[in-house]
């Protein structure tokens, strides 16, 4: 069954738990939508472990509709959201709307996500309006890392507590359908939680969210060159992947691979004729 907007509202109505998961090529897609997820995001997070940038500011529209169209292209079930990158929908309510289209035209996203609270309310109500699907992202939001200064972990103190509150009340009230809680102790998630009527997706947000999100390659362990505290390994594929392309080389070296049964074969006949 496909999972579409209303899934996610159900799942809040009944206390059921939501589960997504990143992905930015056509296989893994494939693969993850056949585990039974019921969103697959395709994260500017792309900029990391795709791509090999320390941040995700560089990440662009044509970056995000390549592979979220292999993403779409490899996805039966799951909702596919894709991510806004850093500029394209700040500057301005046009550009916003324009280049969510875009990701629902090229990229063939079900719904799109972007960061921030009440300052992008605005933008969230026109492309909301336009007729696409909006998850909103509030707490650590990866794109304002140079405005962050260095602090992972948001609302610590019972001011930024309170303006957590208040965006996760206002990117409801402007049209979003769910929003993603990124690095918020877990109590305070718990609290935003019950005050909302859209599902909170989680990520170092604790179990008191509605659903959790994680990236793929983080959850694999495939990707080492920085673990959050949040994320659990749930295999070591990592080191399976190494372990395979060390066997590869091996055998390459050793003559053991290719074998007869990777071969194509002729009829001795053709050979004997060549000259
Ligand atoms: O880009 C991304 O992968 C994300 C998740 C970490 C929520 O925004």
């Amino acid at each position: 069954m496909k999972n579409t907007v209303t899934t996610f509202l159900k799942a809040k109505q009944n206390g059921e738990k939501l589960t997504m998961l990143t992905a930015y090529d056509y296989s893994t897609a494939k693969l993850i939508d056949e585990s039974g997820v019921n969103s697959i995001l395709v994260g500017d997070s792309l900029g990391n472990v795709m791509l090999g940038y320390e941040d995700t500011i560089s990440v662009t529209m044509e970056d995000m509709i390549h592979h979220g169209a292999a993403v779409a292209r490899g996805v039966k079930n799951a909702l596919v959201v894709i991510d806004m990158p850093f500029m394209s929908y700040q500057s301005s309510i046009y550009d916003a709307v324009v280049n969510a289209g875009r990701l629902m035209k090229e990229g063939r996203a079900n719904a799109v996500k972007l960061e921030g609270g009440a300052e992008v309310c605005p933008q969230i109500e026109a492309i909301t309006k336009a007729g696409i699907p909006v998850v909103a992202h509030i707490g650590f939001t990866p794109q304002s890392v140079n405005a962050f200064g260095g602090n992972r972990v948001q609302g610590k103190s019972a001011e930024s507590a309170q303006k957590l509150i208040e965006d996760a009340k206002a990117v409801q009230n402007a049209g979003a359908f769910a929003v993603v809680l990124e690095c918020v102790p877990s109590k305070l998630a718990s609290v935003i939680t019950q005050k909302l009527d859209i599902p909170t997706i989680g990520i170092g947000a604790g179990n008191g969210c509605d659903g959790q999100v994680l990236v793929y390659q983080d959850m694999l362990g495939m990707f080492s060159d920085f673990r959050p505290k949040f994320v659990k390994h749930f295999a070591n594929v990592g080191e399976m992947m190494r372990t395979a392309f060390r066997a590869y080389c091996d055998e390459v070296q050793a003559g053991t691979f290719p074998a007869k049964e990777h071969e194509y074969t002729i009829d001795d006949d053709v050979i004997e004729k060549l000259y």
